[in-house]
């Protein structure tokens, strides 16, 4: 029998499939035009308007490719537009957060230890920021920022710094980097839908009438095409970033959302340079790493644990002088079966979670000895496990798990997706 829980998991399915496949078509050809506008080549004898051209090869076949900047003389027959690409991706992407986010929000979204809000608040806040965002960023636009584009690119990355340690005040660490991309894809695909397109449309209307297009909108066109194109690495990073708790649920979780702003730069900036033929600034990658490596370390800068944390003293703090007590299977057992069993159980009697979720079943001692790895990343490393803290796990407990984990000795710490996979 189809239960809704069964429907209701394939609509989620079906609406990422949709999205990542928009997503590809969009990005792809937002990729291929900006590489194509800064390879253009400038010759003498090119026909009024022409800005430059280029030659390219592709599937058995040359293309010849001319750009009129602002316009052509007269307007073609047949033009293709570039935007459902665009708005196929926002859409799919905001049912997905509804599905995903706003009808499991009790586990995903809201964070009680944060703040207490009711259903209808989470989703007032989660929706609402998107658009208020763009209000924001569309107004720095606007003003006479606009004629300063670096300003106003800092400016930029001021607001999205802000609003990654804003939403992480109000929202669990997963759902703060998922609406932190949210924010930036909506100012993107609305960059597409409320200036770009509708300028063009004024272009072309313009040359239907015979006027000569003012070159004004050409300039818009291109700051924000320039924005999103330096906007769209961090944007997928933070779409995947769900799958990674040291990225969302470390306690440096919104200057680590900061800094992938910055690599974003520091990749597109070796590919714009490329492809404008200027060279290869290869110093992109030094700094990219480098940034890389920061947020790797600022992801166990603190963890739930304690930084101060240090195995030998913990468990003997009354008596400094005797060895660490080893921690028992039966003690690491009981805090799983009160803190996770409710939830990674054959028979889950968690309300909405019908089967153990992401199938890691946590009952029997081999069972968890197999995700041990996963437990010290999930619920010792970081807070992702149990989400929101569902069931009130202490730091103590998170203490404990840290032990027994470092008492597994290493052979049988084989990274863990290999050992999921022979299971
Ligand atoms: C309230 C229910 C609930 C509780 C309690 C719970 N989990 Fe989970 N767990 C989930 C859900 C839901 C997911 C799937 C998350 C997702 O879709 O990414 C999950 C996923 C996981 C995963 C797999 C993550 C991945 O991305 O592969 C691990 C490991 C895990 N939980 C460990 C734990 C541990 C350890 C505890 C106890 C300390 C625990 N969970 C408590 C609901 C729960």
């Amino acid at each position: 029998m189809l239960e809704i829980a069964i429907i209701w998991d394939w609509l989620a399915f079906a609406f990422r499939w949709l999205h990542v496949i928009t997503a590809i078509a969009w990005i792809g050809s937002s990729f291929y035009f900006i590489a194509l506008d800064l390879g253009l080549h400038k010759r003498p004898n090119l026909p009024e308007g022409v800005s430059g051209e280029e030659w390219q090869v592709h599937g058995g076949g040359f293309y010849h490719i001319q750009k009129y900047q602002v316009a052509p003389p007269n307007l073609p027959t047949q033009l293709t537009w570039f935007k459902w690409e665009s708005y196929s991706t926002w859409l799919s992407g905001f049912a997905l957060m509804a599905i995903m986010y706003w009808s499991g929000a009790e586990l995903y979204l809201i964070d009680r230890s944060k703040m207490d809000l009711e259903l209808w608040q989470a989703i007032l806040i989660s929706g609402g920021s998107l658009a208020i965002g763009w209000v924001i960023y569309d107004l720095l636009c606007k003003s006479r920022l606009g004629q300063r584009p670096i300003t106003l690119m800092l400016l930029l990355f001021i607001l999205l710094v802000v609003m990654s340690w804003g939403y992480d005040q109000i929202f669990t660490g997963r759902a703060a980097l998922l609406h932190i991309g949210a924010f930036t894809a909506t100012i993107m695909t609305a960059n597409v839908f409320l200036i770009i397109i509708p300028n063009q449309k004024i272009v072309v209307a313009d040359l239907k009438q015979g006027k000569k297009p003012n070159p004004e909108f050409g300039r818009i066109g291109k700051l924000r095409s320039t924005h999103n194109n330096y906007l769209t690495l961090p944007v997928i990073f933070l779409m995947l970033s769900n799958h990674y708790p040291l990225a969302f649920a470390s306690e440096y979780n919104w200057i680590i959302c900061s800094l992938i702003f910055l690599m974003g730069v520091t990749i597109r900036h070796y590919f714009n340079t490329i492809h404008a033929r200027k060279g290869h600034p290869n110093w992109t990658w030094a700094v990219t790493a480098m940034i890389f490596i920061a947020i790797m370390w600022l992801s166990a800068l603190k963890p739930p644990i304690g930084d101060d944390f240090e195995l030998s003293n913990t468990r003997t703090a009354d008596d400094p002088t005797s060895h660490v007590e080893l921690v028992g299977f039966d003690e690491v057992d009981e805090i799983i079966q009160i803190r996770c069993a409710a939830c990674h159980n054959r028979q889950p009697v968690w309300d909405q979670i019908l089967w153990a979720p992401k199938t890691v079943l946590l009952e029997t001692e081999q069972q968890i000895i197999d995700n041990a790895d996963r437990i010290f990343l999930h619920s010792v490393m970081t807070t992702s496990m149990p989400p929101s803290n569902a069931t009130f796990m202490t730091v103590e407990e998170r203490q404990t798990l840290m032990q027994w984990y470092a008492q597994i000795p290493q052979s049988q710490k084989l990274p863990f997706v290999r050992r999921q996979s022979v299971q």
